[in-house]
């Protein structure tokens, strides 16, 4: 199965995208997740992305269509994939096509998680990640079960995003909501686009993404 997971910062792309990943056994490919990476390894992609990350401004597309690139020509996509966070641009969306024709794929559905605006800012100040394996949590939505032990590897070390702080997450919200529309009208034409209320419970979400996803 190869699908995009779309919504604007805090939609929940992350924490659904963590769901379906196990139930489809597909692997995730988020740019966010992998310029994050870059920066942690303070390798020279990670140099380049960090300017525009701080300010929530979005990397370059040539930048980012390249990762894109060859992360789908990776052998473990050939069973199916899950674009999350990407594309973001109705560049990266025709640059997206251009590979996917290339390589022979095709797109089975574009899930669009949509969540009102004022939803997103208390979603993402309350956001904690485990250091350890990536499991995102938030401090009254979702915490783990038990408190101060991420629930998936029982670690013990959280950390918030540099990019959570309001400011911040307020530019991210104003340059997506900029750039998405032209997306959802391409992928709608292409009769691909599928939207579902994201302002539910995270297991409610999920279940309609399951049953979009069996039709
Ligand atoms: P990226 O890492 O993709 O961040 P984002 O799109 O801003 O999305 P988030 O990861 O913040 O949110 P999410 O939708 O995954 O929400 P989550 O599940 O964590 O991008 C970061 C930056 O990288 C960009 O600003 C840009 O600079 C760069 N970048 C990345 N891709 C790019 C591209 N294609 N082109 C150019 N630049 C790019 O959930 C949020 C919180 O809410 C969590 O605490 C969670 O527990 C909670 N939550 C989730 N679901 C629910 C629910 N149903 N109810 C209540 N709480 C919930
Ligand atoms: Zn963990």
């Amino acid at each position: 199965m190869n699908l995009v997971l779309m919504g604007l910062p805090g939609a929940g792309k992350g924490t659904q995208a963590e769901k379906i990943i196990a139930e489809y056994n597909i692997p995730q490919i988020s740019t966010g997740d992998m310029f994050r990476q870059a920066i942690a390894n303070k390798t020279s992609l990670g140099l380049k992305a960090k300017s525009y990350m701080d300010e929530g401004e979005l990397v370059p597309d040539e930048v980012t269509n390249g990762i894109v690139k060859e992360r789908l020509a990776e052998s473990d996509t050939k069973d199916g994939f899950l674009l999350d966070g990407f594309p973001r641009t109705l560049d990266q969306a025709k640059a997206l096509d251009d590979m996917l024709q290339d390589l022979d794929k095709k797109l089975d559905a574009v899930i669009e998680i949509q969540v009102p605006e004022e939803v997103l800012v208390d979603r993402l100040s309350g956001r904690f990640i485990c250091r350890n394996c990536g499991a995102t949590y938030h401090k009254i939505f979702n915490p783990p079960k038990v408190e101060g032990t991420c629930d998936r590897c029982g670690g013990h070390d959280f950390y918030q995003r540099d990019d959570d702080k309001p400011e911040t997450v307020r530019n991210r919200i104003k340059v997506n909501v900029k750039n998405s529309e032209p997306i959802l009208t391409h992928y709608d034409k292409k009769g691909l686009l599928r939207s579902i209320d994201g302002n539910r419970e995270i297991d409610e979400v999920f279940t309609e993404i399951q049953q979009i996803l069996a039709k």
